[in-house]
């Protein structure tokens, strides 16, 4: 029987906690994972829909797959995730060499529908209402890790206009909390020390009577959980008691992702995000109150659908004021389905192209005065893991900065203090 499997994780963090997922009930049942697709019998795309970019790194990387299974008839060729949601059955109309398509809500069912290709069906399962599900059970499969998910609540609600998240991943869905500290229990078990919890809107988890906050500080109050963070929250329901844990928690890290997606008032009603740029400030002062060391990360957007040139110029005005710690930008566009991609005022590619442009010269310039403050001052690192060159160790501070560090001063998986000799847009040297 063919048993080993390669998995592909393109997209976000819930992304790569549901390759986890999959890897762990497909090793409870026995399968091998190897790491180069040349040697698996089953090769797993895990995608992402959000933009047309990362779709089209996935048709790429399953362009050279399917080269693979034309090559050899009993490879396996199975397709996840967002887009696979999004796609379902077209996807094997398009592409015959796909023998399975798995919508995100039913990933947890990986092993049972291999068995059913096996049996030489081709087979597509996007069905949206299934609930999340806990990992199998797989002691030791983090080891050598320093940080870790958990998925703590599926899907989105929120149907902004842009946003193709609640059509492939569902409504909105919380796990219960006592399957949530047992989850956590296991990561310290295998000797993770950062614990992410992550939701598409995390803060609007709810299972019966337990809120967000009092999940947070059941997994705070866990022997073994240096660090917390939980990721991602929208910024109309960051609440004044979720701000306070900030001050109060102390694992939680004093980091805090919070999309504004645009400046301007007219353009975030048009995306219905349900707040105005005022509140967006508010936030923002309301956690630097709480931690005057916060650091704040944003998503942005540029070139929504009738965006005009004052539109853009308020973007840049929120961004020179709040000053992120960093900022993922991203040019509008369209998902099939979604409100926006119905909406009138289109911008050109090239429009939006020359104001992305802008937005990261001047995020860039932030990014790296706010970085070159820091020399000289000592910081706690959570040393993570080799740095890309290999010659150092790397690791993050509380506030997410990324920190590398002579490799004979610490060990993966310490917590130690140093002090910054030299900053640089990206990241700072101790
Ligand atoms: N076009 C461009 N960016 C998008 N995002 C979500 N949908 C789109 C889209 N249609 C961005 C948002 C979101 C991030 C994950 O991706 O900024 O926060
Ligand atoms: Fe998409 Fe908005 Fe939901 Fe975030 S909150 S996943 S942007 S619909």
């Amino acid at each position: 029987m063919s048993r080993s499997f390669y998995i592909k994780t393109m997209g976000c963090q819930m992304n790569e906690y549901d390759s986890d997922l999959m890897a762990r009930s497909m090793i409870h049942e026995g399968f091998i994972r190897v790491s180069d697709p040349v040697e698996a019998d089953i090769i797993l795309i895990n995608t992402c829909a959000v933009r047309a970019k990362p779709e089209q790194k996935a048709a790429s990387f399953l362009g050279r797959m399917r080269v693979l299974k034309n090559r050899n008839p009993s490879l396996i060729l199975c397709v996840t995730g967002c887009m696979a949601q999004k796609e379902g059955y077209g996807f094997i109309k398009r592409f015959p060499e796909i023998d399975l398509v798995v919508g995100p809500r039913e990933i947890n069912r990986i092993t049972a529908l291999l068995k059913r290709v096996r049996t030489g069906d081709k087979v597509v399962a996007t069905d949206l209402n299934d609930v999340p599900s806990t990992p199998a059970p797989s002691p030791g499969y983090f080891s050598g890790k320093v940080s870790g998910f958990i998925s703590v609540m599926e899907g989105c609600n929120n149907f902004c206009a842009y946003c193709i998240v609640p059509y492939v991943r569902g409504r909105e869905v919380s796990r219960n909390p006592d399957e949530i500290v047992a989850e956590a229990k296991d990561l310290v078990a295998d000797g993770i020390k950062e614990i992410t919890l992550l939701g598409q809107n995390v803060i609007a988890y709810h299972w019966q009577d337990v809120n967000f906050v009092q999940l947070l500080r059941l997994v705070s109050e866990i022997k073994g959980v240096l660090r917390l963070r939980f990721t991602t929250s929208h910024p109309k329901d960051l609440s004044d008691e979720i701000i306070r844990c900030f001050g109060t928690i102390n694992n939680l890290c004093p980091h805090l992702h919070l999309p504004f997606q645009a400046g301007s008032d007219n353009v975030l009603m048009r995306m219905k995000r349900g707040y105005t740029r005022d509140h967006y400030m508010n936030l923002v002062r309301k956690l630097r109150a709480v931690r005057p060391d916060m650091a704040i990360t944003s998503d942005v957007m540029v070139g929504f659908p009738g965006e005009s040139a004052q539109d853009f110029e308020m973007t840049l005005d929120l961004i020179g004021k709040v000053r992120f710690d960093g900022l993922f930008s991203f040019k509008y566009s369209d998902r099939p389905g979604t409100l926006a991609a119905k909406l009138p005022g289109k911008i050109p590619e090239d429009e939006k192209r020359r104001r992305l442009e802008i937005l990261q010269g001047l995020q860039k310039q932030i990014s790296l005065e706010k970085n070159v403050q820091m020399e000289g001052n000592r910081l706690e690192v959570l040393v993570e893991g080799k740095s890309r060159k290999g010659n150092q160790l790397t690791g993050r501070t509380g506030t997410n900065k990324v920190v590398n560090i002579d490799r004979n001063i610490a060990r993966i998986g310490d917590i130690i203090k140093v002090t910054v000799k030299q900053a640089c847009a990206n990241c700072l040297c101790a």
